[in-house]
């Protein structure tokens, strides 16, 4: 009896392999082989192909394959040059093509496409060149740690002489390997134009008794998403609901590693804000429980926090990610321009973007030669470690254990110039006191709603601002009264309350203050408006002329999400920052802020 035959074959898996190597050393020629040995093609595709070389007198390549396909649609999914689609019996294959370092380290640090492994191509007799070296490096900096060499073109090598060329270019490249920590899987002596050793070992090489491409792909090992760890998610998005009355928001993102459940006590960071997982929401799927590595997913909260993209989210109690607004980096720099002191990037990670500037230069060296340099910048093709200065402080994790957290892209313009992995922390500030804040802070045994519910309103924070020629203070004045009359309790809270009391210490009189004294002052007005909003009044506070920042540092500080920025005066150049923009008499304004209340 044939038990199997109502049994389904498992899915084939899905590998995610990067191939790379010197220019010209055939990487499009052993992809244009994998799909066509694999019968990978459409039907009829490389005869179409052949016949239009023919036809044009262009020598046939396998690389035009690639080309071919550009637009067709296979297994659903359309083709582009830098993706390609095969399978094994074993699995499927993407291979991706990485034109040029630039989308190579894009692909590898954005996550777009994560490789589980890489194909090194070198060509047998052009030899070990820069990019083979290079790419060697970025494989072991950026964590790959399967990978096959594979050494190309060796039918131009003359038959006696083809197994010395390949074990010196072995002993050659696996001596460059080791100094920078990468022991590859194997070497494989291949021809991509004759298809020598690459579906299987043809045999063809009698000295050569490892396996073809193919057959080293499939023994790849799958690298599955670390469940294991410590749970991480980027905050991608967040979503509001709609409909009337109701505030909360799904907290939208991908899961980088661990397990996020319903019940957990998350932490987001660098606001250091808590709540916990009330559901998890999935899109056309019935509702899960749990959401795991890999996983693209939200969910809801037991407590509405104002949180935005770029905060890194742990669970309370699990080995929490760091954050700072300085670091130390291994980087690899590939922009035209040379990264230099004196000049300001953006620094992407995860889904946080800051503005930063290279603030130290601790080691120079070549990425080919891997010779060390003396100078106080990092020119293209140069790996560095360097200290960072962040605009604001960012959620991190130290190289090891952690990728996506840990992995970060520099902008340079509009151009992603070179990429890192964060190595040490150097300082403390905001967002370790909120943090800390978060942990210590006693919580009342009335709840935020049975307060909500007591007073009959929602706490509020609103900041008044603009140029110092308003009149914000009557404003506020008249808005405090408005708000008494209608039964809130509400609180004008002028800043020369603060600075002359709260802000003694740092508030001389009649000297202009430094920003430094500036963010200070904010921060502490943040806290204590923290502290009324906690005792559920509505607060308006005014201060001249805020700017984005110092509106980023009050509503990070501000555990309540409920705070409105607006603009007194006619529209001010940052305007965008602003929750609303007020204009005309103050009988007006008062009424239009009275009625966001
Ligand atoms: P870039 O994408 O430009 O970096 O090049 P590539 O690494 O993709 O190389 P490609 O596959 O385009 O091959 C470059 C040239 O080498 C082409 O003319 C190929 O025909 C030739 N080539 C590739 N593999 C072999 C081989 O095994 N033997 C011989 N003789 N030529 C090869
Ligand atoms: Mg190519």
């Amino acid at each position: 009896m044939d038990t199997c035959k109502n049994k389904q074959a498992p899915p084939l898996r899905e590998m995610n392999i990067v191939i790379v190597g010197h220019v010209d050393h055939g990487k499009s020629t052993v992809i244009g082989r994998l799909l066509a040995d694999t019968n990978s093609l459409p039907e009829g595709k490389l005869e179409a192909v052949r016949e239009l070389c023919r036809r044009t007198s262009k020598p046939f390549e396998y690389a035009f394959l690639l080309d071919a396909l550009k637009d067709e649609r296979s297994q659903g999914i359309t083709i582009d040059t830098a993706r390609s689609f095969f399978k094994s019996e074993k699995r499927k294959y993407i291979i991706i093509d990485a034109p040029g370092h630039i989308e190579f380290l894009k692909n590898m640090i954005t996550g777009a496409s994560r490789a589980d492994a890489a194909l090194l191509v070198i060509d047998a007799k052009e030899g070990i060149q820069e990019n083979s070296r290079r790419h060697g490096y970025m494989l072991s900096m950026l964590g790959i740690k399967q990978v096959a060499v594979l050494v190309n073109k060796l039918d131009l090598i003359n038959e006696v002489k083809r197994q010395a060329v390949f074990e010196k270019i072995v002993k050659e490249y696996g001596a460059f390997l080791e100094q920078v920590g990468l022991v590859p899987t194997c070497y494989i002596p291949i021809s991509a134009t004759q298809g020598i050793n690459i579906a299987k070992n043809t045999n063809i090489l009698p000295w050569y008794k490892g396996p073809g491409v193919l057959e080293a792909l499939d023994a790849f090992e799958e690298v599955l998403p670390p469940t294991d760890l410590s749970f991480r998610m980027w905050v991608q998005d967040v979503y509001k609901f709609t409909a009337q009355n109701d505030d909360r928001r799904i907290i939208a993102g991908t899961v980088s590693c661990g397990c996020l459940k319903v019940g957990d006590e998350l932490i987001f960071l660098p606001s250091g804000k808590k709540t916990r997982v009330k559901s998890i929401e999935a899109f056309n799927e019935p509702t899960q429980t749990f959401a795991c590595a890999g996983k693209a997913t939200g969910f809801c909260m037991t407590e509405q926090i104002y949180v935005k993209r770029g905060e890194l989210i742990s669970i309370v109690g699990d080995d929490s990610p760091l954050i700072g607004n300085r670091f130390k980096a291994s980087v690899f720099w590939l922009g035209k321009e040379k990264l230099s002191k004196d000049k300001a990037y953006k620094l992407k990670i995860g889904s946080a973007q800051v503005g930063c500037v290279l603030e130290k230069v601790d080691g120079v060296l070549n990425a080919s030669t891997l010779e060390g340099i003396e100078q106080d910048f990092v020119d293209r093709h140069e790996v560095a470690s360097c200290v960072f200065r962040l605009d604001r402080s960012v959620a991190f994790d130290l190289a090891g254990k952690f990728q996506d957290s840990v992995r970060f892209v520099i902008v340079d313009g509009y151009e992603i110039s070179g990429g890192g992995i964060i190595t040490q922390t150097v300082d403390d500030d905001l967002g370790k006191n909120l943090v800390r804040r978060g942990i210590k802070w006693v919580k009342s045994s009335i709840s935020a709603q049975a307060r909500e519910d007591f007073y009959k309103q929602k706490a509020k924070l609103i900041v008044l601002t603009g140029s110092s020629a308003t009149d914000k203070k009557t404003i506020a004045r008249s808005l405090e009264e408005r708000l008494l009359k209608a039964g809130k309790i509400a609180y004008y809270l002028g800043i020369s309350n603060l600075l002359y009391g709260v802000d003694a210490d740092i508030k001389s009189d009649d000297s202009i203050n430094t920003p430094e004294e500036r963010q200070e002052h904010i921060r502490r007005l943040g806290e204590v408006a923290n502290i009324m909003l906690d005792a559920g009044n509505i607060l308006i506070v005014t201060a001249s002329e805020l700017d984005s920042n110092e509106l980023d540092t009050l509503r990070q500080i501000v555990s309540n999400e409920n705070v409105l920025c607006a603009w007194v005066g006619s529209q001010a150049a940052h305007l965008r920052d602003f929750d609303l923009c007020l204009e005309g008499g103050t009988e007006k304004i008062v009424e239009e802020l009275f009625l966001t209340v």
